[in-house]
């Protein structure tokens, strides 16, 4: 909620201070047409509403930065985000006296806030206040930048819409700055004339002195006043480390090696860090990314707090079941707990968004197809490494392509053979034609290989392929950079099984009737098989097809 509103507020200050850089980019054509512009913005922004919203995005910003300064436990931060929050900090020395000389100074003296004054007191000012107006665009402008960026990239979209934003963060601020900085120039040249710029600060309605001097003092009282807050916050966070530390202790086991204990208050991915624990965490902690999720168990499980509407709406974009949760959000009250960090910690910006229902184990009804190159062994023999690396790649090129056109994933290379999966997004029927229509597709492509590469071999390259569908166990397995999503189980064993039977019924393809009976694929006209598989009971009815490309004729 807070990580929400901070960024809702970040939006409207950023569309005020885009609207307000368009508005100066006019100071390109004329000190004129910037003026007639500022009424639009004016009518933008001076009403009611348009001022509530912007000092209430204002000040809430400012606090619910604060709250998170004072809720982040490990200031473990990247350095992105120490440039953010320095950015950040210094918008307030920069901007205050900009604010309080044009809004403050129309509430209390009745100035009218327009490019004269702010460009007339520039003018008759020293070089410290051009630094800190033209620097204050700047920093704000890199500021919202980083807070967007890490806010959208995760977003599928935006990939997609990066070159045109780029364009739109780079001539925003040059438009804005150059056309300010030409209205500057127009300014001081006016103002050689003799009583310009007295006529043009009494137009304004220019406080007195007195008024001046009163608007720096509130302007330094605002500085002041945030640094206080900000110290305040600083020391606040030892005393609530103190009281927590007395509330009780959190332990974590991470593995049967990695044990972590600390005080109550910190969330799950905290921990990690303050212990030096890799842990994904794409959108460093604000709760967006879902790759810091944890399967979490233990026997004080039942005394979690619930997932708040927001984290459940994270979790439920991946499909995690209820014993996950998203580690940067959990703090879990004193207790021990088992925690098991669901993504490898170099996941990236993609697994972000990645739904899969089956990544934390399930049992799901899939189609399993093994292949591998004929003789193979004898192709290769008294080649060279080079070339045998070559015609490998091809190959699996071929494969994977025709794999995955006909809507199955590629699980791995095992040698020279090729194991996929069918079904992971697709109903059991779908599954098995899929893979029918993989196995057709990759009869094609080697045909069309062995052409290419007639000259190269001196027999065309043969293949062997094995299906088989049924109730498998599939989820993500393996160990850090080495995990991926696969099946395991009898169906996967009998589709390996099958595949090495093409050998025994010289046939380019063997498939198991309950495959085909699931997809309503009719082969009867090929040969039929009653097989015995090793640790399983009674036998399996399989076909055999002599040329995969044949199939070419179902539906
Ligand atoms: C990106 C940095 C800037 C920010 C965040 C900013 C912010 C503000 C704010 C909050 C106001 C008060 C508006 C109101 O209460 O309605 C204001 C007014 C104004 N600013 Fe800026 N400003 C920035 C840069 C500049 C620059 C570079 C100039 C050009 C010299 C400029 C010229 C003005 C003028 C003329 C007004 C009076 C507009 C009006 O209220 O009608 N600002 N600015
Ligand atoms: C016109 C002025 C400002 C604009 C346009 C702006 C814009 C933004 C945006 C778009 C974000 C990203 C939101 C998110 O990720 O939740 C952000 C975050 C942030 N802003 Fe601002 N901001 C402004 C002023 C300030 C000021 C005055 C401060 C502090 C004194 C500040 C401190 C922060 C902090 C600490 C974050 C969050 C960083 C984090 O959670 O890691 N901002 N801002
Ligand atoms: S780190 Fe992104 S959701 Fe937890």
């Amino acid at each position: 909620m807070v990580g929400r509103l901070r960024l809702w507020s970040g939006y409207v200050l950023f569309f005020y201070v885009v609207t307000h850089l368009l508005n100066h980019t006019l100071g390109l054509i004329s000190l004129r047409i910037l003026e007639a512009g500022r009424h639009w913005f004016v009518l933008m922004w001076h009403n009611p509403i348009g001022q509530t919203v912007l000092y209430g995005a204002l000040f809430g910003h400012f606090f619910l930065a604060l709250w998170s300064l004072y809720r982040r436990r490990a200031l473990k931060l990247s350095s992105w985000e120490w440039t953010q929050w320095i950015l950040g900090g210094l918008i307030i020395p920069l901007g205050a006296i900009h604010v309080v000389g044009t809004r403050l100074a129309h509430e209390l003296y009745g100035v009218e806030p327009g490019y004269p004054w702010v460009l007339g007191s520039l003018v008759a000012g020293d070089w410290t206040g051009i630094v800190r107006q033209f620097g204050l665009p700047l920093v704000v402008w890199l500021h919202a930048c980083i807070g967007l960026h890490f806010a959208w990239r995760l977003r599928p979209w935006y990939r997609t819409w990066l070159p045109l934003l780029y364009a739109i963060a780079l001539l925003v601020p040059v438009g804005g700055i150059a056309g300010a900085a030409i209205a500057l120039r127009d300014v001081a040249d006016l103002a050689q004339q003799p009583g310009f710029l007295a006529n043009l600060f009494e137009r304004a309605h220019v406080p007195t002195q007195e008024g001046i001097a009163n608007l720096y003092a509130i302007s330094r009282n605002l500085q002041i006043g945030a640094l206080v807050l900000l110290v305040g916050v600083l020391s606040a966070r030892p005393l609530r480390d103190l009281w927590e530390r007395r509330a009780g202790v959190v332990r974590l086991d991470y593995d049967e090696r990695r044990s972590v204990a600390q005080p109550t208050g910190l969330t799950i991915l905290e921990m990690s860090r303050v212990a030096g624990i890799p842990h994904a965490s794409v959108c460093g902690g604000r709760g967006r990314c879902s790759t810091c999720r944890v399967r979490i168990g233990g026997q004080d499980r039942a005394k979690l707090p619930a997932a708040s509407p927001d984290e459940q709406k994270v979790l439920a974009r991946v499909g995690a079941p209820a014993n996950v949760r998203l580690a940067c959000q959990l703090r879990p009250p004193p207790g021990h707990y088992r925690v098991t960090p669901l993504l490898p910690a170099s996941a990236g910006p993609v697994e972000a968004y990645r739904r899969q229902p089956q990544a934390h184990g399930g049992e799901h009804y899939v189609a399993i197809l093994f292949a591998d190159i004929r003789g193979f062994t004898s192709i290769s023999e008294g080649k060279l490494p080079y070339d045998v690396v070559f015609l490998l790649n091809r190959y699996f090129r071929a494969t994977g392509q025709a794999i995955e056109a006909a809507g199955g994933r590629l699980d791995k290379f095992i040698g020279d053979g090729v194991m996929a999966i069918f079904g992971l997004t697709s109903e059991p029927q779908a599954a098995c034609r899929q893979a029918l229509d993989a196995a057709r597709r990759m009869g094609d492509a080697l045909s069309d290989l062995n052409e290419a590469m007639s000259g190269d071999i001196d027999q065309p390259l043969r293949i062997g392929i094995g299906l088989h569908s049924g109730p498998t166990i599939v989820g993500e397995m393996g160990y850090a950079r080495a995990t991926h999503l696969t099946a395991i189980g009898d169906t996967v064993n009998i589709a390996s099984r099958l595949e090495t039977l093409t050998k025994e019924f010289t046939a380019e393809l063997v498939v198991s009737q309950e495959l085909l009976d699931r997809a309503g694929a009719d082969l009867s006209a090929y040969e039929s098989h009653d097989v015995e598989i090793r640790g399983r009971q009674g036998r399996l009815t399989v076909r055999a097809v002599k040329k995969v490309s044949e199939l070419t004729a179902l539906s």
